[in-house]
Protein backbone atom coordinates (compact mmCIF):
# COMPACT_ATOMS: atom_id res chain seq x y z
CA UNK A 1 0.00 0.00 0.00
CA UNK A 2 1.50 3.19 -1.09
CA UNK A 3 2.63 5.48 2.22
CA UNK A 4 0.00 8.51 2.88
CA UNK A 5 3.09 10.22 5.07
CA UNK A 6 6.83 10.00 4.07
CA UNK A 7 9.35 11.01 6.52
CA UNK A 8 13.11 12.06 5.56
CA UNK A 9 15.42 12.95 8.70
CA UNK A 10 19.33 13.64 8.71
CA UNK A 11 22.07 16.03 8.95
CA UNK A 12 22.61 18.99 7.21
CA UNK A 13 23.82 18.38 3.67
CA UNK A 14 22.41 14.89 3.21
CA UNK A 15 20.57 15.99 0.35
CA UNK A 16 17.04 15.55 2.31
CA UNK A 17 15.22 18.17 0.30
CA UNK A 18 16.60 18.05 -3.00
CA UNK A 19 15.03 14.27 -2.91
CA UNK A 20 11.86 15.24 -1.14
CA UNK A 21 11.33 17.91 -4.13
CA UNK A 22 11.94 15.11 -6.15
CA UNK A 23 9.54 12.38 -4.53
CA UNK A 24 7.15 14.36 -3.82
CA UNK A 25 7.33 15.34 -8.35
CA UNK A 26 7.14 12.00 -9.40
CA UNK A 27 4.76 10.21 -7.05
CA UNK A 28 2.46 12.99 -6.47
CA UNK A 29 2.81 14.05 -2.99
CA UNK A 30 2.87 17.36 -1.32
CA UNK A 31 6.67 18.38 -0.21
CA UNK A 32 7.05 20.22 3.61
CA UNK A 33 10.16 21.40 3.86
CA UNK A 34 10.30 21.94 7.53
CA UNK A 35 13.79 23.28 7.50
CA UNK A 36 11.97 26.32 5.70
CA UNK A 37 9.79 27.50 8.51
CA UNK A 38 12.57 27.46 11.41
CA UNK A 39 14.97 29.01 8.56
CA UNK A 40 11.73 31.96 8.04
CA UNK A 41 11.36 32.16 11.24
CA UNK A 42 14.96 32.98 12.50
CA UNK A 43 15.21 35.47 9.48
CA UNK A 44 11.92 36.90 11.03
CA UNK A 45 13.75 37.08 14.21
CA UNK A 46 16.94 38.83 12.50
CA UNK A 47 14.59 41.28 10.66
CA UNK A 48 12.96 42.73 13.68
CA UNK A 49 16.48 43.04 15.45
CA UNK A 50 15.47 40.34 17.96
CA UNK A 51 18.08 38.75 20.23
CA UNK A 52 18.44 34.95 19.13
CA UNK A 53 19.54 33.82 22.62
CA UNK A 54 16.27 35.59 24.54
CA UNK A 55 13.64 32.72 24.14
CA UNK A 56 10.91 35.38 25.32
CA UNK A 57 11.81 37.94 22.72
CA UNK A 58 11.91 34.65 20.18
CA UNK A 59 8.73 33.69 21.64
CA UNK A 60 7.44 37.32 21.25
CA UNK A 61 7.99 37.44 17.43
CA UNK A 62 6.86 34.31 16.02
CA UNK A 63 3.25 35.57 17.36
CA UNK A 64 3.31 37.79 14.18
CA UNK A 65 4.57 35.51 11.91
CA UNK A 66 2.54 33.65 9.14
CA UNK A 67 4.36 31.40 6.91
CA UNK A 68 3.07 29.63 3.72
CA UNK A 69 4.88 26.81 2.36
CA UNK A 70 3.43 26.75 -1.65
CA UNK A 71 3.40 23.89 -3.91
CA UNK A 72 6.52 25.36 -6.11
CA UNK A 73 8.58 25.10 -3.13
CA UNK A 74 8.50 29.03 -2.70
CA UNK A 75 8.40 30.77 1.09
CA UNK A 76 5.85 33.08 1.86
CA UNK A 77 6.44 34.81 5.25
CA UNK A 78 3.77 37.56 5.79
CA UNK A 79 2.80 37.29 2.60
CA UNK A 80 6.43 37.93 1.41
CA UNK A 81 8.49 35.94 -0.92
CA UNK A 82 11.76 35.10 1.00
CA UNK A 83 12.52 31.65 -1.05
CA UNK A 84 16.08 33.30 -1.21
CA UNK A 85 16.85 35.40 1.45
CA UNK A 86 16.29 32.40 3.54
CA UNK A 87 18.82 30.14 2.04
CA UNK A 88 21.88 31.60 3.02
CA UNK A 89 24.36 30.06 5.12
CA UNK A 90 23.83 32.74 7.97
CA UNK A 91 19.86 31.41 7.46
CA UNK A 92 20.76 27.95 8.34
CA UNK A 93 22.64 29.15 11.63
CA UNK A 94 19.73 31.24 12.56
CA UNK A 95 17.65 28.25 12.18
CA UNK A 96 19.17 26.14 14.03
CA UNK A 97 19.09 28.88 16.96
CA UNK A 98 15.39 29.59 16.74
CA UNK A 99 14.86 25.51 16.64
CA UNK A 100 16.59 25.08 20.45
CA UNK A 101 13.42 26.08 21.87
CA UNK A 102 11.04 23.83 22.38
CA UNK A 103 7.88 26.72 21.95
CA UNK A 104 9.02 27.36 18.75
CA UNK A 105 9.24 23.63 17.90
CA UNK A 106 5.97 23.04 18.87
CA UNK A 107 4.68 26.07 16.84
CA UNK A 108 6.18 25.06 13.82
CA UNK A 109 5.13 21.41 14.07
CA UNK A 110 1.50 22.20 14.82
CA UNK A 111 1.78 24.16 10.96
CA UNK A 112 3.11 21.06 9.65
CA UNK A 113 0.51 18.69 10.72
CA UNK A 114 -2.15 21.12 9.94
CA UNK A 115 -0.21 21.51 6.40
CA UNK A 116 -0.47 17.91 6.26
CA UNK A 117 -4.04 17.48 6.45
CA UNK A 118 -6.18 14.97 3.82
CA UNK A 119 -3.10 15.11 1.87
CA UNK A 120 0.24 12.45 0.83
CA UNK A 121 3.29 14.63 1.95
CA UNK A 122 6.30 13.60 2.06
CA UNK A 123 8.40 15.72 4.83
CA UNK A 124 12.00 16.45 5.22
CA UNK A 125 13.62 17.63 8.40
CA UNK A 126 14.91 16.73 12.06
CA UNK A 127 12.64 15.12 13.66
CA UNK A 128 9.82 14.85 11.24
CA UNK A 129 9.72 10.63 11.57
CA UNK A 130 10.34 10.85 15.75
CA UNK A 131 8.09 13.83 16.66
CA UNK A 132 6.23 15.65 13.79
CA UNK A 133 4.66 12.68 12.37
CA UNK A 134 6.00 9.14 14.62
CA UNK A 135 2.85 7.45 12.73
CA UNK A 136 4.37 7.55 9.25
CA UNK A 137 4.05 5.18 6.92
CA UNK A 138 7.92 5.51 5.61
CA UNK A 139 10.41 6.49 7.59
CA UNK A 140 13.92 7.50 5.65
CA UNK A 141 16.79 8.48 7.70
CA UNK A 142 19.26 9.92 4.73
CA UNK A 143 23.13 10.54 6.08
CA UNK A 144 26.43 10.65 4.08
CA UNK A 145 30.16 11.53 5.59
CA UNK A 146 29.88 14.76 6.63
CA UNK A 147 32.93 15.75 4.22
CA UNK A 148 30.55 14.37 1.60
CA UNK A 149 27.81 16.69 2.55
CA UNK A 150 30.02 19.84 2.76
CA UNK A 151 31.45 19.35 -0.78
CA UNK A 152 27.59 19.21 -1.73
CA UNK A 153 26.82 22.20 0.05
CA UNK A 154 29.60 24.06 -0.96
CA UNK A 155 28.91 23.55 -4.34
CA UNK A 156 25.38 24.35 -3.88
CA UNK A 157 26.38 27.90 -2.45
CA UNK A 158 28.99 29.11 -4.95
CA UNK A 159 26.53 28.02 -7.88
CA UNK A 160 24.42 30.72 -5.70
CA UNK A 161 27.30 33.05 -6.10
CA UNK A 162 28.49 33.14 -1.99
CA UNK A 163 31.95 33.57 -1.85
CA UNK A 164 32.46 30.85 0.91
CA UNK A 165 35.54 28.17 1.25
CA UNK A 166 35.55 24.53 1.67
CA UNK A 167 36.79 24.46 5.17
CA UNK A 168 33.99 27.25 6.34
CA UNK A 169 31.46 25.14 4.95
CA UNK A 170 32.68 21.95 6.37
CA UNK A 171 32.86 23.19 9.98
CA UNK A 172 29.52 24.80 9.55
CA UNK A 173 28.01 21.76 8.91
CA UNK A 174 29.94 19.83 11.94
CA UNK A 175 28.80 22.55 14.13
CA UNK A 176 25.37 22.47 12.68
CA UNK A 177 25.02 18.76 13.25
CA UNK A 178 26.24 19.07 16.88
CA UNK A 179 23.93 21.03 18.12
CA UNK A 180 20.91 19.28 16.32
CA UNK A 181 22.43 16.22 17.57
CA UNK A 182 22.52 17.01 21.38
CA UNK A 183 19.69 19.83 21.49
CA UNK A 184 17.22 18.33 24.63
CA UNK A 185 14.31 18.51 23.07
CA UNK A 186 13.40 16.67 19.96
CA UNK A 187 17.09 16.03 18.75
CA UNK A 188 18.00 14.77 15.48
CA UNK A 189 18.59 11.03 15.70
CA UNK A 190 17.49 8.24 13.46
CA UNK A 191 13.73 7.39 14.00
CA UNK A 192 12.37 4.24 15.35
CA UNK A 193 11.89 1.53 12.01
CA UNK A 194 13.65 4.15 9.65
CA UNK A 195 15.60 2.55 7.02
CA UNK A 196 19.12 4.05 6.92
CA UNK A 197 20.13 5.36 2.97
CA UNK A 198 23.68 6.41 3.16
CA UNK A 199 24.05 8.53 0.04
CA UNK A 200 28.20 9.08 0.06
CA UNK A 201 29.29 8.31 -3.26
CA UNK A 202 26.07 7.75 -4.49
CA UNK A 203 24.30 9.78 -7.56
CA UNK A 204 20.78 11.95 -7.13
CA UNK A 205 19.08 9.02 -9.34
CA UNK A 206 21.11 6.34 -7.28
CA UNK A 207 19.07 7.21 -4.21
CA UNK A 208 16.00 8.14 -5.85
CA UNK A 209 15.98 4.80 -7.05
CA UNK A 210 16.67 2.92 -3.72
CA UNK A 211 13.95 5.41 -2.18
CA UNK A 212 11.29 4.35 -4.97
CA UNK A 213 11.70 0.91 -4.56
CA UNK A 214 10.69 1.31 -0.62
CA UNK A 215 7.39 3.24 -1.89
CA UNK A 216 6.56 0.49 -4.25
CA UNK A 217 6.75 -2.06 -1.77
O1 LIG B 1 17.18 21.58 6.59
P1 LIG B 1 17.66 22.97 6.78
O2 LIG B 1 19.14 23.15 6.51
O3 LIG B 1 16.85 23.97 6.03
O4 LIG B 1 17.44 23.28 8.34
C1 LIG B 1 17.99 24.40 8.98
C2 LIG B 1 18.05 24.18 10.48
O5 LIG B 1 16.72 24.15 11.01
C3 LIG B 1 18.66 22.86 10.94
O6 LIG B 1 20.07 22.90 11.09
C4 LIG B 1 17.98 22.60 12.27
O7 LIG B 1 18.65 23.28 13.32
C5 LIG B 1 16.63 23.23 12.09
N1 LIG B 1 15.61 22.21 11.82
C6 LIG B 1 15.10 21.50 12.88
N2 LIG B 1 14.10 20.59 12.69
C7 LIG B 1 13.62 20.35 11.47
C8 LIG B 1 14.15 21.04 10.34
C9 LIG B 1 15.16 21.97 10.56
O8 LIG B 1 15.54 21.70 14.00
N3 LIG B 1 12.62 19.47 11.33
Amino acid sequence: KEPKIITIDGPAGAGKSTVAKEIAKRFGYVHLDSGALYRAIGYFCKLKGVNLTKKEEVLGAIKNINVELLPNGRVLLNGKDVTKEIRTPEGGVLASQVAQFPEVREFVVKLLREMAVGKKIVIDGRDAGTYIFPEADLKIYLTAFPEERARRRYKELKEKGFNVTFEEVLKEVIERDKKDESREFAPLKVPEGAVIVDTTGKSLEEVLKTISNLINN
